[in-house]
């Protein structure tokens, strides 16, 4: 390294190395501690109840704090380490292409994805990325949840999540629904017979994420004077039903709602109404607002977000085998406490708890990821099948009807609480 000296530039790569180095130094049993590891719902056993070859992640964004960090350094360059005892055994990469993060020059020279300039350009990116990748990345995801950038990105009356199908027709169809056709009229762009070739069937698989789920009803108040995106579907959703019941019980944060069954019925959904695609679960998992009071033993104790694992978990594995839907995996948001858009550290996903406070970013694992450990354990017995406990029946009793439920599904973490205010 001596031969080095005198180069500044260099010196500051190499304390980064060493820094990042330091925040990723020896990962701890996250089950230590436990007499009894946590154990769930009793839904399900573990891994096993999934045929061979399914596959359970976790999912993250980038590091993009860290790289937001070294750009506010003015480094120039970003020397990074591939760890060879984590490549082998491998951890298969999935890959999101494009996760919200325009490049600004885009947006400021025409408007990013409101032109259709963006189709070239999101092309030579993509043809970049498989010639430099390609080799080693096989499952690529293209965008990550269109519709929530759509509606917080270009639509601002913010209030609900969009129908899931305003994509799934195109590509799998090479069309728009006829409804929205109906209801948007001449602001809904046309497909010419070349565009809606090379959309129709144009993906391998499909990543659905899943959070939550709302009713929708009629929205009485459509106003034909101000039409916007999310007034067109003439619908406003609710997390109350026609009873006056909440959907599920609320969870640590207040979009979001326990309703596992709605994953099952957006997978059954997405069955029937797409030509029975090939599915992973790319996102699913449990938002809890932080709590500043609470000690870091405290906010590691999780047993919500195991209940919210396992329950979900078991609606997938119903619409496996009860519905033949073919779904090969699962993706659990997020490994470690993130930086969520807007909400920035305030609220957490992770099955590891992040300290924000203590100058290393040191990672804590939750009792989730203890379960999550367990579970992901190919060497656990299979056992019998426990007795279902059906522990949350009586909680998820509030069922929408099944076409009311159908354009409120594929939620997510897009709603701030005080837009329920409102309703
Ligand atoms: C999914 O389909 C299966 C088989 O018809 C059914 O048993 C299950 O209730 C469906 N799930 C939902 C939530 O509709
Ligand atoms: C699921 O989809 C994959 C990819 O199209 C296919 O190879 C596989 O046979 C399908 N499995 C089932 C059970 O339909």
């Amino acid at each position: 390294m001596a031969r080095f000296r005198g180069f500044p530039a260099l010196s500051v790569l190499i304390s980064i190395t060493l820094l990042l180095a330091r925040a990723t130094a020896q990962i701890p049993d996250p089950c230590a501690g436990y007499d009894h590891p946590p154990t769930g719902t009793g839904l399900l056993n573990g891994r096993n109840d999934f045929p061979p070859g399914f596959v359970f992640g976790t999912a993250t964004s980038a590091y993009q704090e860290d790289i937001q960090r070294m750009k506010y350094m003015n480094v120039d360059a970003y020397r990074l380490s591939i760890s060879w005892s984590r490549v082998i055994p491998c951890i298969e990469p999935y890959v999101t292409i494009w996760h919200w993060d325009t490049p600004q020059a885009l947006e400021a020279e025409y408007g990013g994805f409101l032109s259709s300039n963006i189709v070239k350009d999101f092309e030579d990116y993509c043809d970049l990325l498989f010639e430099e990748y390609g080799k080693k990345v096989t499952k690529w995801i293209t965008l990550n949840e269109p519709v929530t950038y759509v509606m917080r990105g270009y639509d601002e009356g913010l209030m609900a999540p969009g129908r899931c199908s305003v994509y799934m027709d195109p590509i799998t169809y090479g069309r728009y629904p006829q409804n929205m056709v109906d209801l948007v009229g001449t602001r809904l762009p046309t497909f010419n017979d070349e565009d809606s070739a090379s959309l129709r069937g144009s993906y391998d698989f499909l990543g659905l994420n899943y959070y939550t789920a709302y009713y929708s009803m009629n929205n009485p108040a459509f106003d034909p004077e101000h039409l916007e995106y999310l007034k067109d579907s003439h619908a406003i959703t609710t997390a109350t039903g026609a009873d006056g019941k909440l959907i599920g019980p609320q969870l640590g944060s207040s979009w979001q709602y326990l309703y596992p069954q709605g994953l099952q019925y957006l997978l059954n959904y997405t069955k029937d109404e797409y030509r029975n695609p090939h599915i992973y679960i790319t996102e699913n998992g449990l938002s809890q607002e932080d709590d500043p009071t609470q000690t870091i033993e405290e906010a590691t104790q999780d047993d919500t977000r195991i209940q919210f694992y396992d329950s979900h978990l078991d609606s997938v594995l119903q619409s496996m085998t009860g519905y033949n839907v073919n779904v090969s995996g699962f993706f659990a948001w997020s490994f470690a406490d993130n930086y969520e858009w807007n909400d920035g550290y305030s609220v957490r996903f992770g099955f590891y708890y992040i300290d924000y406070t203590d100058g290393h970013l040191t990672r804590y694992p939750k009792s989730s990821a203890c379960w999550y450990t367990n579970f992901l354990n190919r060497n656990a017995p299979t056992g019998q099948t426990l007795i279902r406990q059906k522990v949350h029946s009586s909680k998820l009793q509030a069922r929408p009807t099944a076409h009311r439920s159908a354009a409120a599904l594929g939620g997510r973490r897009a709603l701030p609480a005080r837009r329920f205010s409102r309703w």
